[in-house]
């Protein structure tokens, strides 16, 4: 697997998250979005955010890659880094259902980048979503 991924690797994959983004198709927010995700197998998958009319619909843009890479990679991909990247100046991390979707794939030392107020901002998945819900027993990464 992809254990550490170069600084040049994560700047590749933003830019491919940008390069998604322009194909986002959200006529109503005008927000758009792209994400690329790397895949243990050495492969990107891009998504982009795809509205709809009846608003709760809409898929973001990480859902889209997610979905694009089982479809065509198979259940046992493993991320191992994703970008995330918008168009409209502002911040993006991936959302709290996002987080949630990509957890069932992404390595907990998967590295995001993503906008963040001060620029673009790199962090683990598991510092991201440290108790996504599972339903296998494991250590809790947050103590009481
Ligand atoms: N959006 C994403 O694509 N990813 C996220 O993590 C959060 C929000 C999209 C959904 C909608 O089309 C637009 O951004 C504004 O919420």
């Amino acid at each position: 697997m992809i254990s550490s991924t170069s600084e040049e690797r994560l700047a590749d994959l933003l830019q491919q998250a940008t390069e998604a983004a322009k194909r986002s198709y959200s006529p109503y927010s005008g927000f758009k979005v792209g994400a690329a995700l790397l895949l243990n197998n050495g492969q990107v998958v891009t998504g982009t955010n795809v509205e709809n009319v009846s608003f709760g619909l809409t898929v973001c843009a990480e859902r889209s890659a997610l979905v694009r890479g089982v479809s065509e990679f198979g259940p046992g991909i493993r991320i191992a880094a994703v970008a995330v990247a918008n168009l409209n100046g502002a911040a993006s991390p991936p959302c709290g259902a996002c987080r949630q979707m990509l957890a069932e794939f992404a390595e907990p030392e998967a590295l995001v980048v993503f906008p963040a107020a001060l620029g673009v901002k790199t962090l683990r998945f598991d510092e991201i979503l440290p108790l996504g819900f599972d339903m296998k027993l494991k250590s809790d990464p947050v103590k009481n």
